[in-house]
């Protein structure tokens, strides 16, 4: 630790560490490996015109108001409601977000494991050469059904989070995100450009962005506003926690507002590789589900110059990108028990991690070795239960609390303490007093109906 970090949990060393740690947890599978999917899944252009909707007026507001709690009271998620309004059941709201960023990180671990498993591949030659649609999608059918490979690659993953959450938050986060993230940016803008100069891209253009306004129905809205809400890392408290580390002088409204642009930015731009690719090279359903990204991928490097190296660094990047999106999903949890159980934080990184290891078990098994037991699709259930529904329930509790509960005035105080102006100001009291819990109360009323169909 150094100089200024007097005690366990940590500070960021400047505004700008700070941004790039928050957009490093909101960057990663999220954009890259969740947003295709979803948007082949449920409609195509249509998903994507209600996530723009959803990021722009709800889950900014959500994004600030976060912000907001953890830089007020510089404390962790659990922490923070509780010093707001001592001995009420506010609480809850943080354990929720404890609850359910663990088990988010279990199930979340086991793709970054099978971007880890896809790095090897690539590196041992096994895209070399013309891959075709069938071949790319027996690899990938392989790859995931084999339990063994499964967990090694998962248990990779959630221990490499563990020890860089155990150093501690300055030295574990920032140095990773600084480097990589951009380099990450410049490779995806890179291969979009390939994909659109594929013979055969436009009608994959036309599927991305020409919506159809006849597939709009209450499962895309939900799964559009559950994506917006997970790619954010918004509704379950982690950028309370992000928050708690920023300096006063900071300003909320442009922090916020850039890590919602550019994680938006960085899951269009994954967009634009993917369907042109799928539509150029058929053989892939837009509905490939989970394994879209993993199929689709491999395509386009096997149609690049020196696409061998490129496909290396594509997963070196992705994993990059999950870990640092992993290491904020579990310094959640990790900041509530050193601030407010005295844990260490070596105590406090191990248990925690070991716990979302056995958790994930499953789920690293449900594309392969649990098939003999069970049909039970463990990582599907959980990503309903809690990157859909359960950050929805967040959202609108953090919604209720900081513009009903708290009183508007010492919200906006805080935000003009680094930002005197605040210009925004009445928008944003707007969609945080009304919008945003009308359209949140709206679909959780309905999502019993949305989800069995
Ligand atoms: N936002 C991350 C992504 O898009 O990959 C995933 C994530 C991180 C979700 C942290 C939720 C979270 F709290």
């Amino acid at each position: 630790m150094n100089g200024q970090e007097q005690n366990q949990r940590g500070h960021w060393g400047s505004k700008i560490a700070f941004i790039f740690a928050a957009t490093g947890s909101a960057i990663g599978l999220g954009n890259i490996w969740r947003f295709p999917m979803v948007v082949g899944k449920y409609g195509g252009a249509v998903f994507v015109f209600v996530y723009i909707l959803a990021v722009v007026l709800i889950g900014f507001t959500v994004m600030l108001a976060e912000m907001i709690i953890g830089r007020h009271t510089q404390r962790n998620a659990i922490g923070a409601f509780e010093h707001i309004k001592p001995r009420k059941p506010w609480k809850i709201i943080g354990f929720l977000g404890l609850l359910t960023s663990i088990c988010i990180l279990s199930y979340y671990s086991v793709i970054a494991g099978w971007a880890a498993g896809y790095f090897v591949k690539t590196a041992s030659g096994t895209f070399r050469g013309a891959i075709t649609s069938q071949m790319s999608d027996q690899i990938y059918t392989n790859f995931v059904s084999n339990p063994l490979l499964a967990l090694i690659c998962f248990f990779v993953v959630i221990g490499i989070t563990t020890l860089i959450i155990s150093k501690g938050v300055q030295s574990g986060i920032e140095r990773w995100t600084k480097i990589l993230m951009p380099v990450l940016f410049i490779l995806i803008i890179y291969l979009a450009i390939k994909a659109l100069t594929l013979p055969g891209a436009s009608e994959g253009l036309s599927f991305y962005l020409k919506p159809d306004f006849s597939k709009l129905n209450g499962t895309v809205v939900l799964f559009a506003f559950g994506q917006a809400f997970f790619s954010l890392s918004i509704g379950m408290g982690i950028m309370i926690t992000y928050g708690s580390y920023i300096h006063k002088s900071d300003n909320l409204v442009t922090s916020a507002g850039w890590v919602s642009f550019a994680d938006t930015l960085i899951a269009f731009l994954a967009g634009l590789i993917i369907f042109p690719t799928l539509f150029a090279i058929p053989g892939i359903a837009p509905t490939a589900g989970p394994g879209l990204v993993f199929k689709v991928f491999p395509l386009i490097f096997s149609k690049i110059p020196n696409g061998h190296f490129f496909g290396m660094l594509f997963f070196t990047l992705l994993l990059v990108a999950a870990i640092t999106s992993t290491i904020s999903l579990l310094e959640v949890s990790v900041a509530y028990f050193i601030d407010e159980r005295s844990w260490s934080r070596k105590k406090a990184a191990f248990l925690l991690g070991g716990f979302a290891f056995l958790l994930g078990i499953p789920s690293a098994l449900s594309s392969g070795g649990m098939k003999f037991f069970t049909d039970i699709d463990f990582m599907g259930k959980f990503d309903i239960i809690f990157a859909n529904i359960s950050l929805a329930v967040g959202a609108l509790l953090i919604c209720i609390f900081v513009g009903w509960i708290w009183g508007i005035k010492k919200p906006v105080e805080e935000v003009r303490s680094g930002n005197p102006r605040f210009r925004i100001r009445p928008l944003w009291v707007f969609s945080l007093k009304f919008l945003s819990p009308v359209v949140l109360i709206i679909i959780l009323i309905f999502i019993k109906k949305i989800i069995t169909g």
